[in-house]
C-alpha cells in the first residue's frame, strides 16, 4: 500500500485524477472501475479539464461503475447512473455503449448481478478501480459484516450508510436501503486500485484501513492484501495516523 499524505480534497482531486489520466494516457482502451460520493466530484472535474485541455481522449475508455442504487431511475438525480453521466460522462468523449452500471430498476436482482458480473469479465476486468472510503469502512457497499461476498451482489446497506445518505434524500422512507454492488473479489480483482478519502469524517476509520487488523468488520482493511494500492488522503483523513 503507497499512502500519499496530501493538503486538502483540491490537492487530493488532483493527484487521483492524474493517476487515471496517466492510465488514459499509457492505455488508452483501459477499464476504469468508477465510484460515487462526494470524494470524486473533484477527482472527474479534473479529468473533465484534461480533456478540455486536449490531453485525454475518452473514445475508446471503458468503465463500470462499483454500484447503483435498487429501484431509483436513471433519470433520478440521486441514481448513480445520473451522477455519472451529471459529473462526468456528458462532459468527455466516452461513448454511451462503453460506460456501465448495475441497473437499479431490474426486477430479477439475481439476473441483473449475473449480467452485471459478465460485463466485467468481458471487458477482461478492470485496469484501475477508483474507491472511496466509508466512514464505516465500506467499500462499494460491502459493509462491515461477519461475512462478505465475493461478486456482484444486491446488499442491504447498514443504517450509518444509510444515514450518511440522508442528506440526499427528502425523507428516510426515500432513502434506498439496498444497492446492487460490486463484491471485494471483483474489487480486489482489479490491477490498480487507487483510494482516495478526504475530510475529518474519515479519520477515524482511515488507521484502521491502512493499519489496522485484516476483518470484514472494515472491509477496506482487505486492501492491505492486495499488490497495487494507491491511497491518497488529505490530512483531515490521515490525522488520527
Ligand atoms: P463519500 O462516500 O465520498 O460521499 O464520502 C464514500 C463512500 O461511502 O464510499
Amino acid at each position: 500500500m503507497r499512502v500519499y499524505k496530501v493538503k486538502n480534497y483540491d490537492e487530493m482531486s488532483r493527484q487521483a485524477a492524474g493517476i487515471i489520466a496517466s492510465m488514459i494516457t499509457l492505455n488508452p482502451a483501459c477499464v476504469l472501475g468508477l465510484a460515487t460520493g462526494s470524494t470524486p466530484e473533484g477527482i472527474y472535474r479534473e479529468l473533465i479539464k484534461g480533456y478540455n485541455n486536449g490531453d485525454l481522449d475518452f473514445s475508446e475508455v471503458k468503465s463500470v461503475n462499483l454500484d447503483e442504487y435498487q429501484g431509483l431511475d436513471p433519470n433520478n438525480d440521486q441514481s448513480y447512473y445520473y451522477y455519472m453521466t451529471d459529473k462526468l460522462f456528458n462532459h468527455v468523449n466516452i461513448k454511451k455503449e462503453n460506460y456501465h452500471l448495475p441497473n437499479g430498476l431490474a426486477e430479477d436482482a439475481a439476473k441483473e448481478c449475473a449480467r452485471y458480473d459478465e460485463i466485467i469479465k468481458s471487458l477482461g476486468g478492470v485496469d484501475l478501480q477508483l474507491l472511496g472510503i466509508g466512514i464505516n469502512g465500506h467499500i462499494g457497499f460491502n459493509e462491515p459484516s461477519e461475512k462478505l461476498e465475493k461478486d456482484v451482489h444486491l446488499a442491504k446497506l447498514t443504517e450509518s450508510t444509510i444515514n450518511a445518505n440522508a442528506r440526499f434524500f427528502k425523507s428516510y422512507d426515500d432513502i434506498p436501503k439496498h444497492a446492487f454492488t460490486m463484491g471485494v473479489r471483483t474489487i480486489m480483482s482489479a490491477r490498480k486500485i487507487v483510494l482516495a478519502a478526504s475530510g475529518k469524517s474519515k479519520a477515524e476509520i482511515m488507521p484502521a484501513v491502512i493499519n489496522g487488523p485484516i476483518t470484514t468488520a472494515v472491509p477496506a482493511s482487505l486492501l492491505q492484501l492486495h499488490p497495487d494500492v494507491t491511497i491518497i488522503a488529505d490530512e483531515d483523513a490521515l490525522s488520527l495516523l
